[in-house]
C-alpha cells in the first residue's frame, strides 16, 4: 500500500486542482473583466489560459509554499490577477482538505490492515501450535494405551490361571475375588482398547480386515452375549432377522458396532423395559427417497430414557455423555458411539437415531448391500 500524503508535502497545483476547474476560472475572469489571463506552474509551463496573457508576473503561495504563477494583460489586468489569486486560494484550500482527508483515510486503512495482518499471523501460529498439541496428544494416547494393555493382559492371564486352579486349590471366596478381578480387568481392557482405537482414528489409521459375513449371525451371537445381563434386569431382547444381511466388512469392527448399540439400549432402558434388534434390507441413508441405494440395516430400538433433540447432535462426539455428572447412574466413557460411527462410515454405511426423551430410541446402522452368490 502507498504511503499517504502528509501536511508537510509540497503541493503541486496540477495535481490538486483538475485542469477543467482552472479553465473555468480563466474563462469566467476573462468574461467578467475582459482581459486575457493564464496560469503557469513554477517552471513557467502554462497550465491554463492563453498566450496573449504575456509572461507570468504574480507568484501565488499556499501555506507558505510557492504554488504557481499568474499572467494577465489588458485594462483590468491587476484586478484580474487579484481575483484569480483569491479564487485559486479557495480552490486549493478545498482540494488540499480533500487530499488530506483521503491521506488520513489511507493511513487509517494502512494501520488497520497492519493490525489485521498481525492478528492473522498470531491466529495462524496458535492454530499450528494446537495442531501440534493435538498430534502429540494422539501419539501420547496411543503409546499410553499400548503400554497399559501389555501389563493388563498379564494380570488377566495370571488371574485366569489362578481361577483355573493351576497354582493350587482355590477356595470359594478366593474364586469370587478372582471373578471380580477378571471382570474389572476386562472392563479396563475394553476402555484402553477404545481409547487406542479413537487415537488411531484421529491419526487416520483405520484399517479394515474385510471378508463376506452375515450380519444376522453377528447380531445373533451378540444378542446371546447380552441376554443374561438384560435378563437379570427383566429386559427382554427381541431378535428379528428379516435378512441374512450379507456384508463385506471387518467382522471385529462390525461386532463392536452391534455390541455398542446393544449395550447402550440395555444400559439406558429401565428394568422390565424392552429392547428390539432387527436385521433387514432398507435404505442406506436416513432419507427415504426412492433413489436412495439399498443397504443392510441393523436396527436397535429400546423403550429407554431417550435423548433430547439438542443432545442428539453430540452423542457421536468422543467422550460425550448426556449426563456427565459425577453421580451418573450409568458407567462407560462416551466412546462407544464415536467408534461405532467411524466403523460404520469406514464400511460406506451410515448411522442415525430417532429418539425423544422418555420415548425410547431407535438407532439404525447401515452397511452397503452385497448380493449373496449361491
Ligand atoms: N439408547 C440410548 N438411550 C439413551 N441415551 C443414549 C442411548 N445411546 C446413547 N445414549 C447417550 O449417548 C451417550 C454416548 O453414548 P456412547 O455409547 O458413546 O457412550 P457411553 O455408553 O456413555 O460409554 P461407552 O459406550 O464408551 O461405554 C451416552 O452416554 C448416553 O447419554
Ligand atoms: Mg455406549
Amino acid at each position: 500500500m502507498n504511503r499517504g500524503r502528509t501536511l508537510d508535502d509540497p503541493i503541486e497545483l496540477a495535481r490538486l486542482v483538475p485542469s477543467s476547474e482552472l479553465d473555468e476560472l480563466i474563462a469566467s475572469i476573462r468574461k467578467a473583466l475582459g482581459c486575457s489571463m493564464a496560469i503557469h506552474d513554477l517552471k513557467g509551463r502554462r497550465l491554463a489560459g492563453d498566450d496573449g496573457a504575456g509572461p507570468p508576473r504574480r507568484p501565488i503561495e499556499h501555506a507558505g509554499d510557492p504554488l504557481c504563477q499568474l499572467a494577465a494583460s489588458g485594462d483590468n489586468a491587476d484586478a484580474a490577477l487579484s481575483l484569480a489569486a483569491e479564487t485559486l486560494e479557495l480552490l486549493v484550500h478545498h482540494a488540499h482538505a480533500r487530499d488530506l482527508a483521503a491521506a488520513t483515510h489511507e493511513e487509517a486503512m494502512r494501520v488497520t490492515f497492519g493490525e489485521l495482518t498481525e492478528h492473522n499471523q498470531r491466529l495462524q501460529r496458535a492454530v499450528t501450535r494446537l495442531e501440534e498439541l493435538d498430534r502429540l496428544k494422539s501419539n501420547f494416547l496411543a503409546t499410553m494405551s499400548h503400554e497399559l494393555r501389555t501389563p493388563l493382559t498379564s494380570v488377566i492371564g495370571y488371574a485366569e490361571m489362578m481361577a483355573e486352579g493351576l497354582a493350587g486349590p482355590v477356595s470359594t471366596e478366593q474364586r469370587d475375588y478372582l471373578t471380580t478381578i477378571l471382570g474389572k480387568a476386562d472392563q479396563l481392557l475394553g476402555l484402553i482398547t477404545a481409547v487406542l482405537d479413537v487415537s488411531s482414528l484421529e491419526s487416520g489409521q483405520l484399517a479394515l480386515d474385510r471378508s463376506a459375513l452375515s450380519l444376522a449371525d453377528v447380531v445373533a451371537s451378540e444378542v446371546a452375549t447380552f441376554q443374561p445381563q438384560a435378563g437379570r434386569r427383566g429386559i427382554a431382547i427381541q431378535l428379528e432377522a428379516q435378512s441374512d444381511g450379507v456384508v463385506v466388512g471387518d467382522r471385529k469392527k462390525i461386532r463392536q458396532v452391534v455390541s455398542s448399540l446393544l449395550s447402550n439400549a440395555v444400559k439406558f432402558t429401565p428394568d422390565h423395559g424392552k429392547v428390539g434388534v432387527a436385521v433387514r434390507t432398507g435404505p442406506l441413508g436416513p432419507s427415504t427417497t426412492s433413489e436412495s441405494p439399498l443397504g443392510v440395516q441393523l436396527v436397535v430400538s429400546d423403550s429407554g430414557i431417550g435423548i433430547s433433540r439438542d443432545q442428539v447432535a453430540k452423542i457421536f462426539e468422543p467422550f460425550f455423555q448426556v449426563d456427565s455428572s459425577s453421580t451418573r447412574a450409568f458407567g462407560g466413557t462416551g466412546l462407544g458411539l464415536t467408534l461405532a460411527k467411524a466403523y460404520v462410515e469406514a464400511h460406506g454405511g451410515r448411522i442415525w437415531v430417532d429418539t425423544s426423551p422418555g420415548q425410547g430410541s431407535i438407532f439404525v446402522a447401515t452397511f452397503p448391500l452385497v448380493e449373496a452368490t449361491s
